[in-house]
């Protein structure tokens, strides 16, 4: 095989096999295939697209790039979830202790915050001493203890994945379907978890930017998750604007303990409860999805949700007090209001303008090597429908303790700017845009 006929065969439109497939991954893993010739192929894979066979092989192979984790030693049917990435997605925090709460084993292996989406990891590790990092063997027993573990993906798992997404981010080649579909499925199927719950965004603060494309990704996910054996549907829901009212690493943590307790945003709430029903519905726990829903808002009144949180953090070396006292988490020293220059009802707030706020204010990272400040971010008081007054408060910034010359003005103008007006009254788009079911059919919400 010549790599150069493969990259042509694909730049022609044509359909790579299997075997040509593994033989580029694993040419490009070991180094025989350079970086030049595999920019090509995924150029010429951004411009023609995937057959689902390829992009079921293409999925396998990075799965298979380097360890899988087994949970088969974990009784009962263990289910995962994943998010497409947004502004202030705080989901994890809240689902898997709560899912967990409902008896279901949660494994749940994140990433770290890049770019204006914030990481799972970053917003744990701003509780004193919670710990991410552990071997196979630390995973499966925190499991077997306290029924959920949210830990890093290490090195060893996927690194076909690591290698082609830092060649994608820089070759103008992230969003693709083929590539985004293998990459997020890849990663997934390296865990032995038996069913899996995708949250696909969609709209100005998402990868997919319309509908159409995001429901053509939930399917392919649904359809690889299926092909390999676990019971995989999708949730399409909207990232116009940042999901619930907290953007940064120790306030995110606040706003989802706050959900736990029954406090949270609606917005946030929902999603959760939503998302959650599946999961339990997935692990076997209820006769369908709307009961699993019902049992999960039992166990956020009773306590039970907010409980398998403090089991989590302290199983995991964490400060467990955190979740009954907010105080001891990290505070920014000083606060920043922004106050609206016009009357009317917000139209929209745009999620990445605000994404990159909370990035610049130190709250996320620009690249790999940034560091984090837990402390620092965003609290909408204002959201796309609600009526608004000149002088009244939009947002609160949370404001780092050494901050750059003008900062205040520069956070000011574009958190200012991220919002806009109608004289009307707005009416809110739905959070739910729909769902993927296991045969890939589509029921719009
Ligand atoms: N998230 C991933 O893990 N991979 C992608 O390609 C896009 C989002
Ligand atoms: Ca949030």
């Amino acid at each position: 095989m010549r790599t150069y006929d493969l990259i042509l065969k694909k730049r022609n439109g044509y359909s790579l096999s299997k075997i040509e497939i593994e033989y580029l991954m694993t040419g490009y893993l070991e180094g025989t295939i350079p970086d030049y010739q595999v920019a090509a192929l995924i150029m010429a894979i951004y411009f023609q697209g995937m057959s689902d066979q390829e992009i079921f092989a293409l999925t396998r192979t990075i799965a298979e790039s380097g360890e899988n984790i087994s949970l088969e030693e974990i009784p009962g049917l263990k289910v995962d979830k994943h998010s497409t990435g947004g502004v202030g997605d705080t989901t994890t925090l809240v689902l898997a202790p709560l899912v967990a709460a409902a008896g279901v084993p949660v494994t749940k292996l994140s990433g770290r915050g890049l770019g204006h989406t914030g990481g799972t990891l970053d917003k744990l590790e701003s509780i004193e001493g919670f710990e991410t990092g552990f071997s196979k063997r630390a995973l499966v027993e925190k499991v077997k203890k306290t029924g959920l573990v949210v830990a890093a993906q290490s090195s060893d798992l996927v690194p076909a994945d690591q290698k082609l997404y830092a060649l994608r981010d820089v070759t103008a080649t992230v969003d693709s379907i083929p590539l985004i579909a293998a990459s997020i499925m890849g990663k997934k199927l390296a865990i032995g978890n038996d069913a899996l719950v995708l949250d696909v965004k969609t709209g100005t603060g998402a990868f997919m930017k319309e509908q159409k494309e995001a429901i053509k990704l939930a399917r392919i996910m649904t359809a690889l998750g299926q092909e390999a054996g676990r019971d995989t549907v999708a949730v399409i829901s909207r990232m116009d604007q940042p999901l619930g009212k907290a953007i940064g690493n120790s306030l995110e943590v606040k706003e989802a303990i706050l959900t736990l307790r029954g406090q949270g945003p609606q917005d946030l709430k929902e999603l959760c409860l939503l998302l959650g029903g599946w999961m339990v519905y997935l692990g076997g726990k209820t006769k369908d999805p709307a009961q699993g829903r019902k049992d999960l808002v039992r166990l956020i009144e009773n306590g039970a949700a907010l409980n398998k949180f403090r089991e989590m953090v302290e199983n995991q070396g964490g400060n467990k007090n955190v979740v009954d006292d907010l105080e001891l988490l990290p505070a920014a020293k000083r606060k920043l209001e922004i106050k609206a220059d016009h009357a009317g009802y917000i139209s929209s707030l745009d999620a990445l303008q605000i994404g990159s706020v909370a990035v610049n204010l130190g709250a996320g990272r620009r690249i790999k090597t940034d560091t984090i400040d837990p402390a620092v971010g965003i609290v909408l008081k204002k959201k796309i429908g609600d009526p608004v007054q000149v002088g009244e408060t939009l947002a609160v910034i949370h404001v780092p303790a050494e901050s750059f010359k003008d900062m205040d003005r520069f956070v000011q103008d574009l958190v200012k700017s991220a919002y806009r007006y109608s004289i009307e009254p707005v009416s809110v788009p739905p959070l739910i845009c729909g769902w993927i079911d296991r045969k890939g059919k589509c029921h719009y919400a």
